[in-house]
């Protein structure tokens, strides 16, 4: 099976931004280990980043018909994004939404999703750690 995984702003500087927050994992990090647990979970992982809504929503449309299965990091846009839902709703297969930090431990700002309502399955606070368990129950779903 093949598996997008999509980062929406900001977490192209994951490892040197708000390290605190969201570790010292890099994007690059994330994307090796995931493919590296696919390899084994027999899953065909892409790892892709985006600082503009419009090219999220472009890479959700090129994953139908062609991905089995999404696993996205929509970052700020989780809280504002209509228009990434409603991608997202186009897409036929499991969709998991992960964030590193726990959004409800968080300003309240963040505890609204607009994603949520198309997740299958919420990954919030498990650190980086979170994109491989997103990885595992995928195969599961798909399994
Ligand atoms: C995030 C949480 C969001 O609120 C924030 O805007 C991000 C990252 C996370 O992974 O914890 O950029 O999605």
């Amino acid at each position: 099976a093949k598996i997008e995984i999509l980062n929406g702003p900001n977490l192209n500087l994951l490892g040197q931004r708000q390290p605190e927050i969201y570790g010292h994992e890099t994007l690059e990090d994330v994307g090796n280990a995931c493919a590296r647990l696919g390899q084994e979970l027999g899953m065909q992982v892409r790892c892709r980043q985006s600082n503009h809504e419009g090219v999220l929503i472009d890479m959700i449309h090129d994953a139908r018909g062609a991905a089995q299965g999404i696993i996205i990091n929509p970052a700020a846009f989780t809280h504002t994004s209509v228009a990434i839902l409603d991608a997202l709703s186009a897409f036929e297969g499991p969709v998991i939404e992960v964030h590193i930090s726990n959004i409800h431990k968080r300003e309240a700002f963040r505890h609204h999703s607009y994603i949520s309502a198309r997740a299958d399955a919420l990954i919030s606070g498990c650190g980086t750690q979170g994109y491989l368990l997103a990885l595992q129950h995928m195969a599961r779903l798909l399994g």
